[in-house]
């Protein structure tokens, strides 16, 4: 089983559509009995919450019901997955500070990414951009980039671990 972790700032946005979002495609790939996925925040702003009623409106609309409870990013998640993903560079620092803290390693460079990386329309853009103190538009924009990114992550997934539905 391969397991995935998407991260940002509150868990209560970008992460939990993002994992929604890559759930559903792996689920429609014929997949869901080799690919895990989970999200979680670096923050502890949210713990037990769900995901902001903006972001569960916007998911539900695309067919995708968001029902994880916020968390905060763990030392156990360092060895509990296999990928983890960032929403944007603050929290992709974020995340390699907090594994060398706990583990006195970095998070391998090949197994820890930036989201944006994978989204074949980001231009330069480098982050998902937080659309919490944002207008339902911005929401929206959140969406589409979480599903083109999940879409060729998934691909790159596939590849690289040769797997097959
Ligand atoms: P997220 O959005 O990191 O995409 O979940 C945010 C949610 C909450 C806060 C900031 C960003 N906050 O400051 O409470």
């Amino acid at each position: 089983m391969i397991n995935v972790l998407f991260v940002c700032l509150g868990n209560i946005c970008r992460s939990p559509i993002a994992e929604g979002v890559f759930r559903h495609l792996v689920e429609k790939a014929g997949l869901s009995h080799q690919i895990q996925c989970d999200s979680a925040g670096t923050s502890s702003y949210h713990i037990g919450s769900l995901p902001d009623r903006r972001m569960r409106q916007v998911a539900l609309q695309n067919g995708v019901e968001l029902t994880h409870k916020g968390r905060k990013l763990s030392g156990d998640d360092f060895y509990n997955f296999d990928y983890i993903v960032a929403m944007d560079e603050a929290n992709f620092e974020d995340i390699r500070n907090q594994s060398y803290r706990s583990s006195g390693f970095y998070f391998p460079e090949d197994r820890l990414y930036l989201y944006r990386e994978f989204d074949p329309e980001r231009a330069d853009a480098l982050n998902v951009p937080d659309p919490y103190y944002e207008d339902i538009a911005v929401f929206d924009e959140v969406y589409q980039i979480v599903e083109r990114c999940g879409a060729s992550f998934l691909t790159f997934i596939i590849e690289k671990n040769q797997l097959q539905s």
